[in-house]
């Protein structure tokens, strides 16, 4: 059995070069997160003969890493240990991108901090660094060594002169841990390849086809359009491999605890090297179970759970980012639910959020955006936030379930047609240009591709030569980053989309992207561009200045601490989006007008929602209520206390 009394006995050897104060906080924090550690561990592999001696491994690695850790980390871990609540600051605004794409490499963002401190950055996401295989690496999401940087973007050095000196500004790193596979090509797989003990127990390998068609019959595909099936045969091996994403893109099996070992390993040693968020990526994929969708099993959080204690013993102050881009249900647990709460992710995308933004966009309606978020999500979490965007890297996969869309009498099929055809730009007036990802025709499934301002109109307007449709899409980027500002959690600005960047088809041009529309949202950073946003007047001036001016705003109000219940409000009016924030400091209530009309709610209906002061916090101006309502200009968005 595992027991506190074991585990201290057997790191104690472990720790006795350092002084006894580090070994006390060490032994304070296995005391602390001890439980968190082990029964989900217990629950996951006590079943096996090997499961306390492989414990045991697993502690040593902790130990080690807390002896490796350097001092100003440890100083680090003392200040999140004083300041827990920090990253649901209402001062957290992060920024994500691809180093090549931004300034060429590591070093080459250091000639950048400037300009993301201008932005009000203060959180840095690099798309992935870690050394990915040769080739299309799924955008680095194909990692051949967790422990080398991409050498065409810098050496682990580098990184570690780039998390100091975010951190000398008071901004943190945020690197990616791909842990629900491999590329073909990292030295685990090419062992299980060449039928290697232990490896082989690394990853799902069949065979024949019985498992794989058994799970076959209830697994979805991510990739239909290029990467079909989920299943990949290689001759050499004479061997089936389980590749839920792409071919080279091998998944790791959880079942066996030496895999979580090795992962807790790589995980501790980017925290040594001074990263302070790790973004834990595709981790519903993590657990297969014969008979379901093999997403979101019940073990995945056990195993979150257990990542999450190993940091907090360890390397306190690195938090935990779940990539999860599921349905709402399937989502909220990765915040930390049931036994769960307070000790799984720290952060989870809300691409409900995001999904409805568009979908409100696209109808001018906010009926089913306002449902949806009232009626699936809780008002707030423990220790956890959820991170706010309007874009990413990635499709927007058109996650409206068909009875959400039928309790608002609508279909659900032909509402998510109507979305992928919209921001295609094919369905009649729409204002979008993107593209399709990943149609599959025995699905109906269809998702997009698009940058931000693309996507919002810009794109078209800029064609047309129509200064009007230029200010509205202009209006639209600034609606939605006031709202991914103010909704509640840590806002992501996605690189370029503070500058308008449009669609980039250049990717059409490269063997390894052309399959991939995602590409064309991930353009390269144009500081030319970039310049122009002192010359005012630019569209350039307007979105960095507006978005800049958000994000100071937002900083400016207590209320948006992401403590502080996000609860919605129903409107007559459909067309606008309202909810209140009800912490104990200065109450906020939100308001935004999805349509290219003026609209209006009465004044009473502010006063009765707590509305004392029609000062809009966001404008810094006086919000007139001619005739008793507040008039909404197309777009407008106001933060009344
Ligand atoms: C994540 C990434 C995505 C990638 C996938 C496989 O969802 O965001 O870009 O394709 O994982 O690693
Ligand atoms: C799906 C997956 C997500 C992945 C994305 C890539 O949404 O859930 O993990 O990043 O597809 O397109």
């Amino acid at each position: 059995m595992l027991t506190l009394e074991r585990a201290r006995a057997t790191c104690a050897p472990l720790l006795k070069t350092l002084a006894p104060a580090e070994r006390e906080l060490f032994d304070l924090r296995l005391k602390r997160s001890f439980s968190d550690l082990a029964e989900p561990y217990w629950a996951l592999y006590g079943h096996r003969a090997d499961a306390t001696e492989r414990f045991d491994g697993l502690l040593a690695r902790l130990a080690a890493a807390w002896v490796d850790r350097p001092d100003p980390l440890r100083h680090r871990d003392l200040e999140v240990d004083l300041e827990p609540d920090w990253f649901l600051r209402e001062d957290m605004v992060g920024y994500v991108f691809y180093l090549d794409r931004f300034n060429g490499n590591l070093r080459g963002l250091l000639e950048r901090l400037d300009y993301l401190e201008e932005l009000g950055v203060t959180y840095v996401h690099l798309m992935p660094c870690l050394k990915p295989r040769p080739g299309d690496s799924d955008g680095g999401y194909s990692v051949m060594d967790y422990r080398q940087i991409n050498p065409a973007l810098g050496t682990m050095a580098d990184l570690e002169t780039v998390a100091a000196a975010l951190r000398q500004r008071g901004m943190s790193l945020c690197v990616d841990l791909v842990l629900n596979h491999t590329a073909k090509e990292h030295n685990w797989a090419q062992q299980a390849r060449a039928s290697v003990a232990p490896y082989t127990d690394y990853y799902w390998m069949f065979t024949d086809r019985r498992e794989p068609d058994a799970y076959e019959a209830t697994l979805v595909e991510i990739f239909p359009a290029h990467a079909p099936g989920n299943f990949t045969w290689y001759e050499d091996a004479g061997r089936w491999v389980w590749t839920t994403f792409n071919e080279h893109q091998w998944d790791l099996n959880w079942t066996n605890p030496q895999v979580m070992i090795e992962i807790i390993d790589v995980m501790l040693f980017l925290a040594n090297r001074g990263v302070g968020v790790v973004r834990l990526d595709a981790v519903a994929f993590m657990w297969k179970r014969l008979g379901t969708r093999c997403q979101n099993e019940p073990e995945v959080h056990q195993i979150l759970h257990a990542l999450r204690a190993a940091s907090r013993i360890a390397a306190p102050a690195l938090i935990h980012k779940e990539e999860a881009i599921v349905s709402p249900q399937d989502l909220i647990p990765y915040l930390g639910s049931g036994i769960h709460t307070g000790k799984e992710g720290n952060l989870a995308y809300h691409n409900s959020l995001m999904v409805q933004f568009w979908s409100a966009l696209a109808t001018r309606s906010t009926k089913l955006m306002t449902h949806v978020l009232a009626s699936h999500f809780p008002k707030n979490f423990v220790n956890a936030t959820w991170a706010t965007y309007l874009r990413c890297h990635d499709d927007i996969g058109w996650a409206i379930t068909d009875e959400d869309a039928g309790a608002l009498g609508i279909s659900g099929p032909a509402h998510r047609n109507f979305l992928a055809e919209f921001y295609t730009g094919s369905f009649p007036g729409s204002f979008a240009r993107g593209d399709l990802f990943q149609s599959n025709p025995l699905t109906g499934d269809k998702r997009n591709s698009g940058s931000l301002a693309s996507l919002a109109g810009l794109e078209s307007a800029l064609e047309a030569s129509d200064d009007r449709a230029v200010a509205t899409a202009i209006q639209r980027i600034l609606m939605g980053h006031a709202l991914i500002a103010s909704f509640g959690g840590v806002p992501l600005i996605y690189m370029g989309d503070e500058l308008g960047l449009l669609n980039d088809l250049s990717y059409l041009e490269d063997d390894h992207h052309k399959h991939d529309s995602r590409w064309m949202h991930r353009p390269k950073f144009d500081w030319a561009n970039a310049e122009r946003r002192s010359a005012p007047g630019t569209i350039e001036a307007q979105l960095f200045g507006g978005i800049r001016h958000i994000l100071a705003r937002r900083k400016a109000m207590p209320g948006f601490h992401a403590d502080a219940p996000t609860e919605l409000l129903q409107t007559e009016t459909d067309g606008i989006f309202a909810f209140r924030r009800t912490g104990p400091i200065q109450p906020v209530v939100a308001l935004f007008n999805f349509t290219e009309n003026w609209l209006a709610v009465p004044r009473s209906w502010a006063t009765a929602v707590g509305v004392r002061d029609f000062v809009d916090h966001l404008s810094q101006g006086h919000v007139d209520t001619p005739n008793d309502v507040i008039a909404l200009p197309p777009y407008a968005r106001v933060w009344l206390t």
